[in-house]
């Protein structure tokens, strides 16, 4: 039973592009180290998308999945660089959409937040500007500032990457601009420092971006998500009022969505906000950016129950509602609200013991839902 009555522009349909989404809850892309070593698709993986599909989520973002081989951060990231991953992909996505949730894929490059001691290689980046954090850790850390042949090859990528998966069945395609990767790096002026055309002004700064949105949308019909960081909480970074000029450039260019998170590697606690940031603590971001759009923006961070989505988007600060933590406490949470059956969810307490990469555990693990990804 449909608990429209209590969450009703929750449980109302959206479209994004050319696709239309059950409901206004997202699950956003979750980097959690399942994949097998050669980034195809594990049982473990299966499993942990399943369990959210069977929960009600109207758009699953799968992934981060890396563009290049170049890139790749962790040992078991989930791939998309190769045809052979299109088997595992095509099952997952059909086994997603036969539960009535649309598959999405976020699609990434690492650039300077990836690690040498995986790469085997010096890191990319619009200009040769060291992650303060990344490169603390690893005493071989070197970055390179991109040539032009490195970035038509990184653009073709992302390219390729959406047409193969597009081509196994994904219904959104999302480029990963935010959080401090390498395409969040060349849109602010906090990293890139180019003198050409791919750095200075806002235009020059999104111009890889728009590139990528506009090979794709020429190629496919499939709907475009851009996930950006709307505020890097770094000095010199980006801010909600940057955002006014670039985001028509997207739109432009052939964005069908704009998915609005926040910080960069920098400011961690911004990318996965702890308790101490208080409950929804990004939502002025998303609606100060989604003054700034025509198309569906989703809010992200800290936002743990359908309550909150629902007067958030009902409020008019956002269309769309990600929800990762929650979801991953308890994958059946959006159903059992939906259902009316609140007090049978399994809350998160945002020990923030799934950021697997700052703990130095090998893959995501959920504290209160250890059973996540559990294969029977
Ligand atoms: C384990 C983990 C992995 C994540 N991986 C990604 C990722 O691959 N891509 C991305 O855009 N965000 C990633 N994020 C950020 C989440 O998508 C989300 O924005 C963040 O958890 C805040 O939402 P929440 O408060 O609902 O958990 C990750 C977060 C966590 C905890």
């Amino acid at each position: 039973m449909i608990n429209s009555i209590k969450y009703p522009t929750v449980s109302s349909a959206q479209t994004i592009g050319n696709i239309t989404l059950p409901n206004r809850i997202v699950f956003p892309a979750w980097q959690v180290n399942y994949a097998n070593t050669d980034g195809t698709i594990s049982d473990k993986l299966m499993r942990f998308y399943t369990d959210l599909a069977d929960g009600g989520s109207g758009l699953i973002f799968t992934g981060a999945a890396v563009v290049s081989q170049e890139c790749v951060a962790f040992d078991r990231v989930m791939r998309i660089d190769n045809d052979g991953c299109m088997p595992g992909l095509e099952h997952l996505f059909s086994e997603i959409s036969m539960r009535g949730s649309i598959p999405g894929i976020q699609l990434i490059h690492y650039g300077r937040q990836a690690a040498k001691s995986v790469t085997g290689h010096d890191l990319l980046a619009p200009s040769a500007i060291p992650c303060p954090v990344m490169s603390g850790f690893d005493p071989a850390y070197r970055v390179k500032e991109m040539t032009l042949d490195d970035i038509r090859r990184v653009r073709n990528d992302f390219i390729d990457a959406a047409r193969r998966a597009a081509d196994c069945g994904a219904g959104v395609v999302e480029v990963h601009a935010a959080h401090g990767y390498l395409l969040n790096e060349f849109l602010s002026p906090y990293s890139n420092r180019r003198g050409d055309g791919y750095g200075g002004d806002p235009y020059n700064r999104a111009r890889l971006i728009t590139e990528i949105i506009g090979g794709i949308r020429d190629e496919l019909d499939t709907a475009i998500s851009v996930r950006v960081s709307g505020n890097e909480f770094v000095d010199g970074g980006l801010t909600p009022p940057d955002f006014e000029e670039i985001i028509p450039l997207f739109e432009d260019a052939g964005m069908d969505m704009l998915n609005v998170s926040a910080g960069v590697y920098e400011s961690m606690e911004r990318i996965v906000p702890p308790t101490s940031l208080g409950e929804t603590p990004h939502i002025s971001i998303a609606a100060e950016l989604k003054n700034f759009a025509t198309v569906p923006v989703c809010a992200v961070g800290s936002i743990f129950s359908l309550d909150m989505a629902e007067s958030i988007i009902s409020s008019g600060r956002s269309d769309l509602v990600a929800m990762g933590r929650a979801q991953v406490a308890d994958p059946g949470m959006v159903k059992k609200s939906l259902a009316g059956d609140e007090l049978e969810i399994r809350e998160c307490v945002r020990c923030n013991g799934c950021t697997f990469w700052t703990t130095g555990d090998p893959e995501m693990y959920c504290s209160v839902n250890p059973k996540t990804g559990e294969v029977m």
